[in-house]
């Protein structure tokens, strides 16, 4: 072996052979246009990170959305940005091979550019999570250009945003009609120029997302935008059946989890109280 062999390059050459690498934000763009579709589940912990990693999904989105299915609000708003971060750590520590997107929370971003880019370095400092994910259109092309410009990939979220439920009067859809549906487009054409590497369409009619699709070059994630997305997210806790609160008609249950963990406790209470747990192979000698 030459002394090549033996240096610093030549090790981190040769771990990042053996190494599956990380789903990256140029990787995201070459599937789109490979046509290739991205999966996105929101993860909140370092558990539910490694075994949505474990099932391949190329990106975890630490949403807001942990604010009502963690933190048992009616809303995301309440969530704070320590908050965000605190979660955002645990899922990286769990995830080695997807993209992380930490989302933030609403007030966080209504700022001038550079506060946001505070929050933004304090989030990739802090996390060690790759992207970060802000909600908004036209209204934060001047945000998205700062923070983009300085480095920071970031994620755009327009139509149904979760942090606008006050003002648009409840989850409601949007983009319907054509003067909604303009200003959807609008909105995602102008995210894609101001430097967004992806976008997400959330609650907006199929038709509509479709053709934003076909509009852009960054990839789009839908969450009850249809089929015609890139790509689709679902909240974790939806699609595992644990979450019993807001069920919209967009989430599809792959597993009826809240039930089953219901059945385990009860099954543990039940032996714990007959005597029949724990047994002798779950104590020690002495
Ligand atoms: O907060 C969240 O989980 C989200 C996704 C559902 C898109 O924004």
């Amino acid at each position: 072996m030459s002394d090549f062999r033996h240096g610093t390059l030549a090790r981190f050459l040769l771990a990042e052979e053996s190494m599956i690498p990380r789903v990256t934000v140029p990787e995201l763009g070459r599937m789109k246009r490979d046509g290739r579709r991205m999966v996105c589940v929101t993860a909140y912990d370092y558990t539910f990170a490694r075994l949505f990693e474990k099932a391949g999904v190329e990106i975890l989105l630490v949403g807001d959305s942990l604010g009502m299915v963690i933190l048992g609000h009616e809303t995301t708003l309440p969530v704070t940005l320590d908050q965000m971060i605190y979660h955002t750590t645990a899922v990286v520590r769990g995830a080695s091979r997807a993209l992380v997107v930490c989302d933030m929370p609403f007030g966080v971003c209504h700022g001038p550019p550079h506060v946001v880019m505070d929050a933004a370095a304090r989030v990739l400092k802090e996390t060690g999570c790759q992207a970060i994910k802000l909600e908004g259109g036209v209204r934060m092309v001047e945000t998205i250009h700062f923070l983009t410009d300085h480095q920071v990939p970031v994620m755009a979220h327009v139509g149904l945003t979760p942090q606008s439920v006050h003002a648009f009067g409840g989850f409601k859809v949007q983009g319907r009609g054509e003067e909604a549906a303009r200003r959807v487009l609008e909105d995602a054409l102008a995210v894609e120029r101001a430097g967004a590497f992806a976008v997400i369409l959330e609650g907006v009619p199929s038709p509509l997302a479709q053709a934003i699709t076909a509009r852009l070059t960054i990839p789009t994630i839908g969450i009850g935008a249809g089929p015609g997305c890139d790509g689709q997210v679902l909240v974790g806790y939806d699609l595992l059946g644990l979450f019993d609160g807001i069920q919209p008609r967009f989430v599809k249950r792959y597993l009826e989890g809240g039930q089953g963990i219901v059945e385990a406790v009860e099954h543990f209470a039940a032996e714990v109280r007959s005597g029949v747990f724990p047994g002798p192979e779950h104590g020690f000698d002495p």
